[in-house]
């Protein structure tokens, strides 16, 4: 795919190769099978094609930065410092999108804001927001269990595969004993929820 320039200055090529540099080679392949799956489902959906895939090809960018980095900017920024009782898998995406924004220069706030929201999700997503959360969870090379059904479920109702994805996201936590961000529950009481109880 050609960018039109509009969203940031690199050619798809070049800023591919911005977010390998700061990449293990298999996160690498991931955010291809990111920017594929991302792309189909904005054909599908009716989303800009270019937005899907800078958007998937940035959305891990900050994921292998040291922990100090991230709390830096949470202390400096203004962030809420609730933040810093989370960790990577929470602030490579929340936090991650501002360093998208200050060193590959994208300005898009949809496009960040697809960043931000990739792993939690929220109650008010937007169609690029729904298209990268539910790539990200399904690409190609994903492999657990559910994730056929997952992309059964995408392929029929993106709406669908926000709350499943969600869901199960959820009870994989729950399972491990983990930690929840807040921002998740929110999205799981809108789109899982919140939707049975539209639908009744
Ligand atoms: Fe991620
Ligand atoms: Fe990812």
């Amino acid at each position: 795919m050609d960018f039109s320039g509009k969203y940031t200055a690199f050619k798809r090529e070049e800023l591919m190769q911005e977010v390998q540099m700061h990449m293990s080679e298999r996160r690498f392949q991931h955010v291809l099978g990111v920017e594929e799956m991302a792309v189909a489902l904005a054909a599908k959906y009716g989303a800009s094609k270019e937005k899907a895939s800078i958007a998937a090809l940035t959305h891990d960018y900050a994921k292998e930065r040291p922990d100090e980095e991230f709390e830096l900017i949470i202390k400096r920024d203004g962030y809420d410092q609730d933040l810093l009782n989370y960790g990577n898998a929470i602030w490579h995406g929340l936090v991650g999108a501002s360093m998208v924004q200050r060193e590959l220069g994208i300005e898009d706030e949809e496009i960040l804001e697809a960043i931000r929201l990739h792993t939690t999700g929220a109650a008010k997503m937007s169609l690029l927001d729904k298209i990268i959360y539910v790539a990200d969870y399904i690409e190609i090379g994903r492999n657990f269990p559910g994730v056929k059904e997952a992309r059964k479920v995408a392929l029929v109702d993106l709406d669908e595969a926000v709350a499943y994805e969600t869901k199960h996201t959820l009870l994989h936590l729950i399972e491990q004993e983990q930690k929840i961000y807040p921002k998740t529950i929110e999205t799981y009481n809108y789109w899982v929820v919140g939707k049975a109880e539209q639908s009744v």
